[in-house]
């Protein structure tokens, strides 16, 4: 029977898939997610001395814009996949940053920090990433002050009772008209629901 991926295996696959894609997903990144997080350590309310913690990291796009409001202090970014920690030390060199930051390989859902280590945690389009979001959240607030902020940001579609969610479901229509045929992939969605699919016609075949 196919078995569903152990949540460590699942782990180091989704963070070896970034290794390969490391250039591309940093050029669109700092197109489309750069004022996304510029608003994200605005919410920060980034002091002085003040520590950061940004899970998820990635190539590094909120954790340089923190590093680069931080007087005294220190902003620390954690991954798991070693390309998009490379591209993000290197992108600090480059920025005249990298006395104030540093990108570390580790797990959201097990942080080798200390607890109450951190004035204010970051992540942007992380959080649903990890196999169990719940505890990577346990081990934030574990590792912020009492009293530090929290700032996640997840993607989302526009609310649907709103204009905007309208306007939104009005043209993607035809989109969701292909993806209902299998006509459009949208990678995991689509490909999630085609293994459950399969996997359960398997469970039928053998239990006929
Ligand atoms: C969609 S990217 C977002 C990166 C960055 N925050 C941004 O917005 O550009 C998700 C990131 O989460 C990382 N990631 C996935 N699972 C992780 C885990 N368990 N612990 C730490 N990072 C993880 C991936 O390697 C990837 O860099």
């Amino acid at each position: 029977m196919q078995k569903t991926l152990d949540s460590q295996t699942f782990k180091t696959r989704d963070a070896a898939s970034y290794n390969s894609l490391t250039e591309q997903f940093d050029f669109f990144t700092d197109c489309l997610s750069s004022s996304l997080a510029a608003q994200m350590v605005s919410l920060a309310k980034i002091g002085s001395p003040h520590s950061v913690l940004d899970v998820g990291t990635g190539t590094g796009v909120v954790a340089l814009q923190a590093a680069g409001k931080i007087g005294v202090g220190k902003v620390h970014g954690i991954d798991l996949s070693e390309e998009m920690l490379a591209t993000a030390t290197a992108k600090a060199d480059r920025l005249g940053l990298a006395g104030k930051i540093e990108f570390i390989r580790m797990d959201a859902e097990e942080l080798k920090f200390e607890a109450q280590t951190f004035d204010t945690a970051v992540s942007l389009f992380a959080l649903l990433h990890f196999p169990n979001p719940l505890m990577a959240l346990r081990e934030i607030f574990r590792v912020l002050r009492p009293g530090g902020r929290l700032v996640v940001a997840v993607g989302s579609s526009p609310p649907l009772i709103s204009l905007s969610g309208l306007i939104h479901r009005f043209k993607i229509l035809p989109d969701l008209l292909r993806r209902s045929q299998g006509k459009q992939l949208v990678a995991p969605n689509f490909l999630n629901s085609l293994v459950e699919r399969r996997r359960i016609t398997f469970i039928r075949a053998v239990m006929n």
